[in-house]
């Protein structure tokens, strides 16, 4: 017989039809009722098994071992579920032993124990959900764009541009390690490398969908990125997914827009089409936070605080707004932050997360940066001073995007590459979208997993990749 998903049995309100399910053993009661889960969805099918049953096969049902049933949907007896399958024949698929079976070994697993078992973690609920959510929200952001008209463009993973200048980069080389060849100043001669010259992979598509933008007006690059910077806190991975739209005729006040809608749109979307994981993880974090002393609980549960973003204009300020409140704010008067507060400071953590956290209580859009602390593509204002970037600031999170409206004036542009000592001649290729018709234009990258972290309210940002890589880590 062919599978039916467990989904689609819970979903359907009939019984009394015949089906055929596989999965995975969550639990089994007084040696009758199974409680199965094929990640389908978040709830269980409770199999009711035969009391005259073979008791060889009644030992191999255990926990995480899978199963395929063949039996009849019927009207449950018992609380809990409206429909159960009743086992006409029950094989074990794969046994596994609960004295080995990692997931078994702890009553209640940490979120850091499970790190450690990535492989099997997609088990839990928590995980599950957390991966069924994350699918939902990369489709929600391609149909977002494409009902935009927007052209998906797939940006190169491996290039020879640093396009963030910060020069955090992972070599891609084919060189011998050992003895790689020299050129006449004794330096690695990359002549003789893979692709005749140094190559990295990529820290953002935004270059390039510069490049498409500049045709086809309206793009936007899905994929992964890779940063080799030594950071490891909750919110930084070595390799993200990055989201960036590029909007030819868009100015910096378009972008902010466009950034917005997106972000609203995807809550939205998962409000409507995972509610039954987001309320399991909704309780899940009212759960954590009774852990915690009173004056460290969030004000808000998770489903509350994804409908308050929805249903609030998200704070806009400029950088020197950000300054001044933070001047202005008890915590810098107490000496609370970490580090100074100053005009030209970039912004940390704890200051961006005292703004939406403590000040808007919102997500905020700060534009208006001081043009030393970004990137050399971005358009400068007539202050001479500042640039027309744009970060989103998200509550629990801080950063979640950053943009910018792009210089599209040469003059300005490679002057600005001068002075950050970066070559002109080897971005002839970004340099010709100046020289040939070039237009205002905008864009900016939403980090995916920071995204994932905001909605589903976890705290650590390897927790929402199915194999996280950070500094001295890559398992699995
Ligand atoms: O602010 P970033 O560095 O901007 C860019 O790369 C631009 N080229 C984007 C553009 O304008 N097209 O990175 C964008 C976002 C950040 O706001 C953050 O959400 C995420 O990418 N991000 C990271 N996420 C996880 N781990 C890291 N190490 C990240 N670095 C940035
Ligand atoms: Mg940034």
């Amino acid at each position: 017989m062919k599978r039916t998903k467990i989904k689609d049995i819970l979903l359907n309100d009939s019984f009394d039809y015949k089906v055929n399910v596989k999965g995975w053993v969550r639990s089994f009661r007084n040696n009758q009722f199974v409680a199965l889960n094929d990640g389908s969805c978040m709830g269980n099918l409770q199999i009711v098994i035969e009391l005259n049953t073979d008791e060889t096969l009644l030992k191999r049902i255990t926990n995480g071992a899978s199963i395929s049933v063949d039996g009849m949907v019927v009207q449950s007896q018992g609380k809990g579920q409206k429909v159960e399958v009743k086992a006409d024949s029950i094989e074990i698929l794969g046994d596994c032993d609960p004295e080995k079976f990692p997931l078994q070994l702890k009553n209640k697993p940490s979120l850091e124990y499970l790190r450690e078992v990535a492989h099997l973690r997609f088990r839990t609920n928590t995980f599950s959900a957390i991966f069924r959510l994350r699918h939902s929200l990369a489709y929600a952001i391609h149909k977002f764009f494409n009902d935009r008209g927007f052209v998906y463009l797939h940006t190169p993973i491996i290039t020879a541009s640093d396009a963030e200048g910060a020069g955090e980069m992972f070599r891609v080389s084919t060189l011998p390690f050992e003895n790689p060849p020299r050129d006449e100043d004794g330096g690695v001669n990359y002549k003789e490398d893979f692709f005749g010259r140094c190559t990295n992979l990529t820290v953002s598509g935004q270059l390039e969908a510069e490049l498409g933008a500049m045709a086809l007006s309206e793009v936007y690059t899905f994929g992964p990125t890779f940063r080799a910077e030594n950071s490891n806190t909750p919110r930084h991975l070595a390799e993200f997914w990055m989201i960036e739209p590029e909007v030819a005729f868009n100015d910096i006040y378009d972008n902010m827009d466009l950034a917005e809608d997106l972000l609203k749109y995807v809550i939205e979307y998962s409000l409507a089409h995972n509610k039954e994981d987001l309320d399991f993880l909704n309780q899940r974090l009212i759960e954590e936070e009774k852990l915690k002393p009173m004056n460290e609980r969030s004000e808000m549960a998770l489903i509350e605080k994804l409908e308050f973003v929805l249903h609030n204009k998200f704070e806009r300020i400029t950088y020197t707004e950000a300054i001044n409140i933070l001047l202005e704010s008890p915590a810098y008067k107490k000496k609370k932050f970490q580090y100074d507060v100053k005009w030209g400071i970039d912004l940390q953590s704890e200051h961006e997360r005292y703004l939406v956290e403590k000040h808007f209580k919102k997500p905020v859009i700060v534009t208006g940066y001081p043009k030393d602390i970004k990137a050399f593509y971005m358009r400068q204002n007539d202050d001479g001073k500042t640039v027309a970037a744009m970060d989103i600031l998200a509550p629990g999170i801080g950063e979640i995007v950053g943009g910018s409206q792009r210089e599209e004036r040469l003059d300005k542009l490679t002057e600005r590459m001068h002075e950050m000592h970066i070559p002109t001649d080897e971005m002839y290729w970004y340099l010709d979208t100046r020289r040939f018709g070039a237009v205002p234009h905008a864009g900016f990258g939403l980090g995916f997993e920071r995204l994932v972290l905001f909605i589903t309210g976890m705290t650590n940002i390897r927790d929402v990749i199915p194999f996280p890589r950070t500094p001295k880590n890559a398992d699995f």
